[in-house]
């Protein structure tokens, strides 16, 4: 089997020439940062997903932070989070001192579930403090359930919207907040739109927008009426009241996870082709939909939720790998040989020893069996469809290697491709 024409990798950012030029215009301006291009980027942003407030920030580990800070999350209380997801996720509520409550997913889609939240939160006797749905490859779980559940309690969610902006869960953009009080997204480059590092939060409630961007610029307050310090803050104060010009105050830690005018201006110039760049994931994906329903019962998609129209982050099939005998490691390193990148989403968070450590009594059948059969194949908008077609071949290839080796055993039937 021929390599491919070039590498895929499993996630690439796309830049042209447009970006080039909008991110050069800053770099010639008076701004680098804190400038317009951030809160043009950011009206931006609230207006697409149909949000009252975005608030950008350094990355999408940052726009967690901020938003549980947001909701004085602290010591004592665990912050429930699906056990597939990136390390950011958890590590957020860990930033703060809170615990974290790791959640199990469906082993179909690994999504956590409203019976997953339920039956985590049924053993916490009152110890939680939010819901933390991840929307996995762009997916949502059934957000409605989730956010019923969670009023119940009483607890926020805030949904980590990373690998979902341009998806919409039951007629609304993720990222809208129709089903939590706030979305918080990434964009890095592997993410549907880049901006090197870059993140934000949306919301529709003024209060904790208002202390979003507080709490990403050190916690500074510049607004004179709310200054507490009044002899420091208008010690040199004109007849007017107006505060001293240097003045500004810090009333509560904050930290410096600002959003540069550099990366706002590469995110905006994205952002305008955020339709584009969704419509082209999502005939890829219908591509792979096709040639991967020939392999199966090796290999399948993972399974489709109800009500979310996705734009796909991935493209993660759960393959069998017991039944073809053959083992990742040697899958992905044979498919590397050919010039195909790919990638495991995620490693269960609470196997990590950090959590493992903190939490040893955790056990979560269904996020193992996602993991142990989980594989996210090459998904980017450079790629073409004779690119998908290829990769198809190459598994398909693949298993029939693995099985003819298996029915004729030697060495035990095991693939070793080194
Ligand atoms: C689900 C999820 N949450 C949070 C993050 C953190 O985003 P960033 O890398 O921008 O800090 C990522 C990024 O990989 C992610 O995939």
């Amino acid at each position: 089997m021929a390599n491919a024409p070039h590498f895929l990798p499993y996630g690439r950012h796309q830049i042209d020439q447009q970006d080039i030029d909008a991110v050069a215009s800053v770099l010639g301006s008076d701004f680098l940062t804190s400038g317009p291009a951030v809160e043009r980027f950011e009206a931006a942003l609230a207006k697409k997903v149909g949000a009252k407030h975005a608030v950008a920030c350094s990355s999408g580990t940052a726009a967690l932070h901020l938003a549980l800070m947001a909701l004085d999350i602290g010591p004592g209380r665990s912050v429930l989070v699906p056990s597939i997801t990136f390390l950011a996720t958890a590590n957020a509520a860990r930033f703060l001192g809170a615990g974290v409550r790791f959640v199990d997913v469906d082993p179909s889609t690994g999504l956590s579930e409203c019976k997953h939240f339920k039956e985590a939160l049924s053993e916490m006797s009152g110890l939680a403090a939010a819901l933390l749905p991840v929307h996995l490859g762009g997916q949502t779980a059934n957000l409605s359930d989730i956010s019923n559940l969670a009023n119940r309690h009483s607890l926020p969610v805030i949904e980590d919207g990373s690998h979902a902006l341009g998806s919409a869960y039951s007629g609304s953009r993720v990222g809208a907040c129709r089903h939590s009080l706030m979305t918080t997204f990434s964009f890095h480059p592997v993410k549907t739109i880049a901006m090197g590092e870059g993140g934000a939060v949306t919301t529709n409630d003024d209060t904790l927008a208002t202390r979003l961007r507080k709490l990403r610029n050190h916690g500074i307050v510049r607004e004179a009426e709310e200054f507490q310090n009044r002899d420091l803050a208008f010690a040199d104060g004109d007849c007017n009241g107006n505060a001293n010009p240097w003045y500004y105050e810090m009333q509560g830690l904050g930290f410096n996870y600002r959003a540069s005018d550099i990366q706002c201006a590469l995110g905006e110039s994205q952002l305008t082709k955020l339709e584009e760049f969704v419509e082209k994931r999502r005939l890829l994906s219908r591509l792979y939909d096709t040639e991967i329903a020939r392999l199966a019962p090796f290999v399948r998609p993972v399974s489709r939720t109800d009500k979310c129209v996705p734009a796909w982050h991935l493209y993660q099939v759960l393959i069998d790998f017991r039944s073809l005998n053959i083992s990742r490691a040697a899958f992905i390193r044979h498919l590397l040989g050919l010039g195909i990148g790919t990638q495991v989403h995620y490693i269960p968070v609470h196997l990590q020893p950090y959590y493992s450590n903190l939490y040893p009594d955790c056990r979560l059948a269904g996020a193992l069996s996602f993991y142990e059969s989980t594989l996210s194949l090459p998904l980017h908008v450079n790629m073409s469809s004779k690119d998908v077609g290829f990769v198809a071949s190459c598994l398909g290839n693949l298993i029939v290697q693995s099985q003819t080796t298996l029915n004729s055993a030697g060495d035990n039937g095991q693939i070793h491709y080194i």
